[in-house]
């Protein structure tokens, strides 16, 4: 197990990545709030920071359990922060130090950097400098401008780049990354997706023992697998709630509790469309809709809660960019982007538990364990869908028929989609209903209809995402059946923006 400790990085999440696709395990954590228990960690890594060690407050945990006992590995600020506080010296740089360079020097021997070519390119991003390096340092590599781009601490394990290793622009990252936590702090590579399952459900088993679990499910993948794995520790203990919120798509509510009948799972289908409907009218502002939502959903599962006698856990599906992004919200250090409703607990009222076998990993890590444990693979290939639905898609108020009209659109978009062999190219697709009204012709009458914009990314795991090149012929047959058969409609534009610096979803 290695820790992560987050100075606010925007990479950070990277390392994480990095570290899981050698097979081990990590956990980031905020670094103004460390684990209190350090023993299970094997190494930790510093990530880098949008801080600068020579600003005000910087930050500056205390690593006194840490530095010299344990296998560490500073990273850029990481790197900056072990040499400031260490005797070293930090300044400004006097040339820009963004971007591709390339190494000039690698310390000969020395495993840290074993296989490491000596020109290797390696990715910076950083406007201070490592000018003195801390006492007891030897440094290990250059480029042609950093001369302090590594170095190690003599009689510790601990290590120090300048370079970003976790981006895939550092061609030997990876390897710098597993020459550290496999050579030299002996971290076994045993984190695959059998392995989760088998950690997760022994976990859940000991954590919830006999108590009875609720869990939300959505038809997507993250409950589903979430619910699977909690079925497998617990049985007939669990209880799946699937709550129509009147935000899903077109048939979405009876075709998901279809597809649950063949699951094994202890499914009840709950409709409230008119409570999160009523509570969501005449709201316009992005994050006030989520948190009506949330609130809904909660006094939803209060009511269904009460009707499992003896629940005691509530079980989510969530995932780690909900966590991520999201994070600030509960005090770390990086900013909110969305306040996804599904993150941020629960209520004191309703004394339930809250269980997330999933907090710690990707989508694409979470698409991996559901076929470990036998999930089909359509439904494993299912587009992610937001827990506020169509509501963060129907730019401004909400109202049953914008409902209606976005469900028809989507669905058109979705079965061309599937129908062009395209669906599983794509990662995430769906339709946005915007608030303004555009001047057509039909049928020789002028129009003054809605507009609405299609979305299709491709991501690996929703952080970063870019629009997908889809076929001139497919848009143009997709906005022809929109116009022609979604009443209100006269007009169909493509999104062509990246994630960032836009989001996936508008709102
Ligand atoms: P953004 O729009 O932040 O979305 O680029 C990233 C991924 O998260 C989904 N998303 C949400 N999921 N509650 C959710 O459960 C939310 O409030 C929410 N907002 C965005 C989005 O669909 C995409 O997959």
């Amino acid at each position: 197990n290695v820790l992560i400790l987050d100075f606010g990085s925007q990479y950070t999440q990277l390392i994480a990545r990095r570290v899981r696709e050698l097979n081990i395990y990590s956990e980031i954590k905020p670094y103004n709030n460390p684990p209190k228990d350090l023993s299970s960690y094997k190494a930790v890594i510093l990530s880098g920071s949008p801080h600068s060690v020579r600003g005000e407050n910087p930050p500056h945990p205390d690593l006194s359990e840490i530095k010299g006992k344990k296998p560490l590995l500073g990273v850029c600020y990481g790197a900056q922060y072990l040499a400031h506080f260490n005797g070293g010296e930090v300044g400004q740089s006097n040339t820009r130090e963004y971007g591709r360079a390339n190494l000039s020097m690698v310390k000969e021997g020395e495993p840290f950097l074993e296989g490491v070519s000596s020109d290797s390119q390696v990715w910076m991003s950083h406007s201070d400098t490592i000018k003195k390096l801390p006492e007891g340092a030897i440094r290990i590599a250059s480029t042609h401008d950093v001369e302090n781009a590594g170095y190690k601490i003599e009689g510790e394990d601990t290590y120090a780049i300048q370079f970003h290793p976790e981006v895939y622009h550092s061609t030997d990252g990876k390897k710098i990354l597993e020459n550290f936590l496999v050579k030299i702090a002996g971290v076994a590579q045993t984190w695959t997706p059998d392995a989760f399952v088998e950690t997760t459900v022994a976990a859940l088993k000991s954590k919830i023992g006999d108590d009875r679990v609720i869990l939300g499910l959505s038809g997507g993948v993250d409950s589903t697998v979430a619910a699977t794995l909690l079925h497998k520790a617990i049985g007939e203990n669990l209880h799946c709630i699937f709550v129509n919120n009147g935000l899903l798509r077109k048939n979405e509510y009876t075709d998901v509790l279809k597809q649950y009948e063949g699951l094994g799972l202890n499914v009840k289908g709950v409709d409230a469309s008119a409570r999160f409907l009523d509570a969501l009218e005449g709201e316009s502002d992005p994050e006030a809709k989520r948190k009506a939502i949330g609130r809904v959903f909660v006094e939803v599962f209060d009511d269904e809660s009460k009707l499992v006698e003896n629940a005691t856990w509530l079980a989510q599906g969530t995932i780690y960019p909900d966590v991520i992004e999201s994070v600030s919200a509960t005090g770390g250090p990086s900013a909110t982007i969305k306040s996804h409703h599904n993150v941020g607990g629960l209520p004191d009222y309703m004394k339930l538990k809250v269980v997330e076998p999933l907090r710690m990993i990707f989508k694409d890590e979470v698409r991996r364990v559901g076929a470990s444990i036998g999930l089909s693979a359509e439904l494993l290939g299912r587009h992610p869908f937001p827990g506020p639905g169509l509501a963060i898609r129907i730019l401004g108020d909400i109202t049953p028929e914008k409902v209606r009209i976005l469900q028809e659109v989507d669905h058109i978009f979705i079965n061309g989609l599937r129908e062009w062999g395209l669906y599983d190219s794509v990662w995430q697709a769906g339709a946005m209903l915007l608030p303004v009204n555009s001047v057509g012709v039909m049928g020789d009458e002028r129009t003054y209809e809605k507009c609405v914009a299609l979305r299709a990314v491709e991501s690996t795991d929703g952080m970063t995402a870019d629009w997908v090149h889809l076929p001139y012929e497919f848009m143009q047959k997709v906005s022809n059946d929109i116009i022609n058969k979604v009443k209100g409609v006269n007009r169909v534009v493509y999104d062509i923006s990246s994630k960032p610096p836009a989001t996936i979803e508008w709102e």
